[in-house]
């Protein structure tokens, strides 16, 4: 007998959100991540065995650090498992592209080197809704992860449309067809070899700052104050700094902290420079918008840490990971 198994299953990983989300008895809202995610898969059809694991039930505005660092383990160990063919994470909507980014760079590489996809899908509508559109989600992601068509690597499937990991994007607060596809730049490259997945205790804290009207530099400086490691600026149009912010961040840089330009308007690329000189040691983000971008900083300034034999700066993370020409 063979000592070979040929992967057939799909793991389904449950952390919660509106796909399992109910009606509240009173009112007219509901609850986030309240429905099991074994019950979730009594309500479609698939011709694919399934493993199911509920890793978390809760509704993703509460996405925590430590459920990061737990789900990037599970997800390396189903990949890693002979029998599993794929791998689907049932996710809340609000917090899906921030997920989709640390997966894309802890297990992004591990992904393709097996051949496999891990793929994201959630709900817009409670899955007690007459018209919910859970099931049909759940489905097409199923259905897509087991798909043998040379696609690995971390993916979402949000209205049965197969959206890149990194490229995933929520652009509507309640419409169902709520996601769209960022373009990402033709020269950006994947990164091959994974970053490490911070234990969930050693996260660096990194804040977002948006610039805006009548911005104030005090918030600055009271994070510097207190140990935040670095800060993402919600810059304006494509990333511009209000002059009350530029000279509080760059004596933040000056004193070791790390800062990256991101634009509040969410969507188009922000490159390494600003027309208007500001902030010159910022480094652009690229496609990836704040709160992508908060998490891509996690993930370089952590790996910058970890000893190894060619040890690189947070900086050269980063800009690996955003495809910031020079750095590779
Ligand atoms: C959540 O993100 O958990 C609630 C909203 C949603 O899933 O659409």
């Amino acid at each position: 007998m063979s000592n070979f198994s040929i992967p057939s299953d799909i793991l389904v990983i449950g952390t919660g959100g509106t796909i399992a989300g109910l009606k509240t008895v009173s009112g007219g809202g509901y609850q986030a991540g309240q429905v099991p995610i074994a019950t979730l898969l009594t309500q479609i059809n698939t011709k694919f065995p399934i493993k199911n694991m509920q890793l978390s039930n809760i509704d993703s505005c509460d996405l925590s650090e430590s459920l990061l660092s737990k789900l990037g383990v599970q997800v390396r160990m189903g990949l890693a498992d002979p029998e599993v063919m794929g791998i689907v994470i049932t996710h809340g909507t609000d917090t899906m592209e921030e997920t989709a980014t640390f997966l894309e760079f802890v297990c992004g590489g591990s992904s393709r080197k097996f051949g496999k996809k891990v793929v994201l899908t959630g709900a817009m509508l409670p899955s007690d809704h007459p018209e919910a559109d859970g099931p049909q989600n759940l489905s097409a992601a199923i259905e897509f992860a087991g798909k043998e068509d040379g696609r690995a690597g971390i993916w979402a499937v949000m209205g049965s449309k197969p959206i890149p990991g990194l490229a995933l994007v929520k652009g509507h607060s309640s419409d169902t067809n709520a996601f769209f596809e960022e373009t990402l730049p033709d020269d950006w490259i994947q990164v091959s070899n994974d970053l490490p997945i911070p234990p969930d205790n050693q996260w660096p804290w990194v804040e977002i700052i948006t610039s805006h009207s009548g911005a104030r530099p005090e918030t600055i400086t009271f994070l510097k104050g207190h140990g935040v490691q670095g800060i993402v600026l919600a810059g304006t149009g494509a990333g511009t700094v209000h002059h009350n912010l530029a000279p509080a961040l760059e004596r933040f840089i000056e004193a070791g902290g790390a800062v990256v330009r991101a634009s509040r308007i969410g969507r188009g690329c922000i490159s390494g420079t600003l027309a208007n000189g500001r902030l010159t040691k910022a480094l652009g983000t690229a496609c990836l918008n704040p709160a992508k971008a908060r998490i891509a900083l996690q993930l370089a300034l952590f790996a910058s840490t970890q000893s190894g034999a060619n040890p690189l700066s947070w900086q050269d993370y980063f800009a690996r990971m955003v495809g910031l020409p020079g750095f590779r």
